[in-house]
């Protein structure tokens, strides 16, 4: 028998295809526990304002109880005739508490501000499991950074080698992104999805005594939304969340597409451990990164979720309409995609073997130390842009020669300009151009270090 929560005026029950098409159990199922806690708090506040006796709720409490339990089991599931989880949890409360007080819980309540708070909940709860796993993936990139401090690296720009740096610089250049997103993630929390619109009602809030800011107390919310209509209609939490778990893909696709190529045979500059990588159905030999193609992949994905759900929104009047129902299955997806992603990104990264020794070769190759020139001239005196010239003379000889800035003999110098004594050696190495990045922020050495220690702090 259907447990239609609106049946009263209709003269017939729905068409087969309306039912179909209207049903969502298949998705918002996994809001079930978040629904059953807000039963709870709700049958609370009904006692509270006379609605329900002492015994009432003790009976209801025990009813919920009950559901709950056959929920988590599995034994009770969603029939086909369920419009959503909030039709089958009631069709369920029913049965376990009888028509005559099962009837009496949706007092004061409406699926639209049920909905509105328990995704909330569900978000809030999915957010720090997120976090958590991003903390997980920024302390495995910064244990390799500690773990190779010193080694030199070419640092790129226009992927061109630009000048050296640290390894260690680089990599953390790959973690500061996730400790923002953790930030963003923290901020969100509070500043939207920690108000509950719980009493709002269908959209003009709730007449029969009920206290919405303590219902939003029990649920562990800081307060109760100002605004019962803004609590029904608003998805902005829902849209931000998307955008967080967007940009977190998007942090993490940077990352995976300097392994892929770090991970060529043309770079050279990393191994990936084989409980880590995939290989081919045809070629024995291959060996491919495919959690970081997965992870590339997969933020396209993740931008799409968001642009799909701010496409919902868009120019949808106040307050509840039914496409808002469409404001679930992205963001369970970008869940779904992140919480699987995530744990194999970073078992990946944590296992990566660096060959430290071709990095560093490579580090001062394309002249990469010519800016090191430029700015040695400075120091003596001359103005930087006759300096970048005189540097710029450095490189085209050594192109001609096909030799590096090293091998110029002190008459080369001299011969380029009279400017460069056979002093300027001393910036002519990898570790003196890394040594004089000496200010925050730099990729000396002892500033890594530093960098190490804040990071650490940050993410604890
Ligand atoms: N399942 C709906 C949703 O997810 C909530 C139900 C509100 N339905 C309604 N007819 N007012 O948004």
């Amino acid at each position: 028998e259907s447990t239609r929560l609106w049946g009263g005026r209709f003269a017939s029950g729905p068409s087969s295809e309306l039912t179909e098409l209207s049903r969502s159990t298949h998705f918002d199922w996994r809001l079930a526990p978040y629904d059953l806690a807000g039963s709870r708090a709700h049958a609370r506040v009904l006692h509270r304002a006379g609605l329900l006796s002492d015994a009432d709720l003790e009976a209801m409490l025990a009813a919920i109880d009950q559901l709950a339990a056959d929920v988590r089991s599995g034994e009770f599931l969603p029939e086909p005739d369920d419009e959503d989880v909030h039709t089958a949890l009631e069709r369920g409360l029913l049965e376990r508490a009888g028509a005559e007080l099962g009837g009496r819980l949706r007092a004061g309540r409406s699926r639209n501000d049920q909905v509105a708070t328990l995704f909330r909940a569900y978000l809030r709860d999915h957010g720090r499991q997120i976090a958590q796993l991003v903390r997980e993936l920024a302390l495995a990139i910064t244990s390799q950074a500690e773990h190779h401090l010193g080694v030199p690296m070419p640092g790129r720009t226009h992927l061109q080698h630009a000048q050296p740096v640290l390894l260690s610089h680089h990599l953390l250049a790959h973690a500061w992104p996730l400790v923002r997103d953790l930030d963003r993630l923290e901020q969100w929390d509070a500043r939207v999805a920690a108000e509950s619109p719980y009493g709002s009602g269908a959209l003009a809030g709730s007449s029969l005594g009920l206290d919405p800011e303590a219902i939003a107390a029990d649920l562990g919310f800081t307060g109760s939304t100002p605004n019962s209509i803004d609590g029904t209609a608003a998805r902005d939490f829902v849209a931000e969340f998307a955008f967080v778990t967007a940009q977190i893909g998007i942090d993490v696709s940077r990352l995976a597409e300097e392994i892929i190529i770090w991970n060529t045979k043309e770079f050279g500059f990393v191994t990936l451990h084989d409980g880590y990588s995939t290989g081919s159905s045809i070629m024995p030999q291959k060996k491919n990164p495919d959690i970081a193609e997965l992870a590339r992949g997969k933020s396209g994905r993740l931008v799409g979720n968001l642009a799909g759900l701010l496409t919902t929104l868009k120019a949808l009047p106040l307050a509840y309409n039914r496409d808002l129902q469409e404001d679930k299955e992205p963001v369970f997806d970008s869940i779904d995609t992140l919480e699987v992603l995530l744990p194999a990104f970073t078992g990946m990264v944590a296992t990566l073997t660096f060959d430290t020794a071709r990095l560093a070769e490579l580090a001062p190759q394309g002249f990469a130390l010519a800016t090191d020139i430029a700015e040695w001239l400075v120091r003596q005196g001359v103005p930087f842009r006759e300096a970048h010239e005189i540097s710029g003379a450095c490189v085209q000889v050594c192109e001609q020669r096909g030799i590096e800035l090293w091998d110029l003999t002190d008459e080369d110098f001299a011969q380029i300009s009279p400017h460069l004594s056979p002093a300027v050696r001393e910036v002519l190495s990898v570790e003196g151009s890394l040594a004089s990045r000496d200010a925050r922020g730099g990729t000396a050495p002892a500033r890594v270090h530093d960098q190490l220690k804040e990071i650490r702090a940050r993410l604890h």
